[in-house]
């Protein structure tokens, strides 16, 4: 029985979104384990767009569970604002198939006023972050001071906890980076009423992995952000502050790695990246617009413009090799169409290799030999760059865009 974990290879925006949205037809469970509202997942289906923050991307398929697992930094009010979308778009219609981690953090509002302040004050240094309070939750986390939905759930800890880090968080803010201050009654009001909500979505995810696994159910484990971001195996410091890697599935959802059959590493066809740090094979000029433009390359997170591209080979093969992956999903092969020749980053040292480019529309193609020769020729060279089976190629954002190569799930 195949489990499947689906990992962005790149700096984030893969198309990660679609992939598990196409993937979760198969699974019986789909999990979000790590990352927070930092991430957009964009899900094109029937023609209708949809873009989640937190909710994992299996959720506009009927009776699949949905668990936002332990390593999910969560904004509370995101997440509400999410689920009243779905629900009166008529998506997740029974309650019972939304969980969410009693040990998930919280991102509170000091997290985020720390986050912005610290970006502002960085000037031209900058990370270039989201803005949304991931890195300082994760902080939290890992200097043992953070809130999580169980404490959110007992009045007593709550109030003990929100109180004795808004004292100290309020003396950071005021002294260090010259912020207001924030109220702590005010907060505990809100974030009462957001348990008051959230309440009954909360429980101990791990266990719930644990027994359906046991039970032959198949899950789906859809990561955000991207290999290149990951705290640990990314362009540090200009990264996420989670695991983005395949190790983060284990850690952030509860799970031991044997429980995970099948590692597909997303791609686009190119590279982008949002926000600040290293970027080899960026193009500035005319192609970079093109590439911009045609791929609608603007954060589904924060309309920022994505940096965009040639395919980082180098970059791809790290992440292949840092994840093991088992298969490539290769996206926005569309994005591609009009350009003469194509390249791809072979070395650090920049070793361009130059591939024939196609500029016939190719988002109707049902099979790989549909494709124009020299897309074909393409994507089969980026298979036996990265030494890895290709497994799927994305022709467009919707659903029947997709050339399905093999099912991981099958
Ligand atoms: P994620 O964060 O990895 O889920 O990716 P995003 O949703 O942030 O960004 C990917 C964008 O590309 C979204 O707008 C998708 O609708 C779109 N997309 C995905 N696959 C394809 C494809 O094969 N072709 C085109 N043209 N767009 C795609
Ligand atoms: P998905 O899941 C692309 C980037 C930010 C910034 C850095 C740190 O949609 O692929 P953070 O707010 O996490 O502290 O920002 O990471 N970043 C992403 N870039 N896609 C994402 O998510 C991202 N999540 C964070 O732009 O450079
Ligand atoms: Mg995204």
């Amino acid at each position: 029985m195949a489990n499947v974990a689906v990992i962005g290879a790149q700096w984030g925006d893969e198309g990660k979104g679609k992939v598990v949205d196409l993937f979760s037809r198969d699974a019986d469970i789909v999990v979000r384990f790590q990352g927070g509202n930092n991430a957009g997942h964009t899900l094109v289906v029937d023609g209708e767009k949809t873009v989640l923050h937190l909710i994992p991307s299996g959720a506009l398929h009927p009776n699949k569970l949905c668990i936002i697992g332990n390593g999910v930094v969560v904004d509370p009010q995101v997440l509400l604002e999410e689920i009243r979308g779905l629900k009166e778009r008529g998506y997740l219609k029974d309650d019972s198939l939304l969980k969410i981690s009693e040990q998930a953090h919280l991102i509170m509002p000091y997290h985020k006023s720390v986050d912005q302040a610290r970006e502002r004050l960085r000037g031209k240094g900058k990370i270039g972050t989201t803005g949304r309070g991931i890195g300082p939750t994760y902080e939290d986390k890992v200097a043992r001071v953070g809130i999580r939905f169980v404490d959110l759930l007992d009045e007593k800890t709550f109030k003990e906890k929100l109180k004795h880090n808004i004292e100290e968080k309020n003396i950071y803010l005021k002294a260090i980076l010259k912020e207001k201050t924030l109220d702590f009654r005010s907060i505990y009001e809100t974030y009462c009423r957001y348990r008051d909500t959230l309440e009954g979505y909360v429980a101990d995810t791990a266990l719930l992995l644990h027994r359906e696994i046991k039970a032959g159910k198949k899950v789906l484990f859809g990561g955000a952000q991207g290999t290149l971001l990951d705290v640990d195996h990314g362009t540090y410091p200009f990264v996420t502050s989670s695991n983005a890697v395949i190790g983060g599935v284990c850690t952030r959802a509860g799970i031991g790695p044997r429980s995970i059959q099948e590692i597909i590493g997303i791609s686009k066809a190119y590279t982008t990246r949002v926000g600040s740090g290293p970027f080899p094979t960026e193009l500035t000029g005319a192609e970079g617009e093109k590439l911009k433009y045609d791929g609608d390359e603007f954060g589904a997170t924060t309309g920022r413009p994505r940096r965009c591209g040639w395919f980082d080979a180098v970059g791809a093969r790290y992440a292949v090799r840092i994840n093991g992956m088992t298969g490539i999903a290769l996206t926005k092969l569309d994005v591609l169409t009009g350009f003469k020749t194509i390249k791809i980053l072979e070395q650090a040292e920049p070793a361009w290799e130059e591939l024939e480019g196609w500029d016939t529309q190719i988002s109707g193609a049902k099979e790989l030999s549909d494709l124009p020769a020299s897309a074909q020729r393409y994507v089969r060279r980026l298979e036996e760059i990265l030494e890895t089976e290709l497994v799927l190629v994305s022709i467009g954002p919707s659903r029947d865009q997709t050339i399905m190569l093999r099912n991981p799930f099958r």
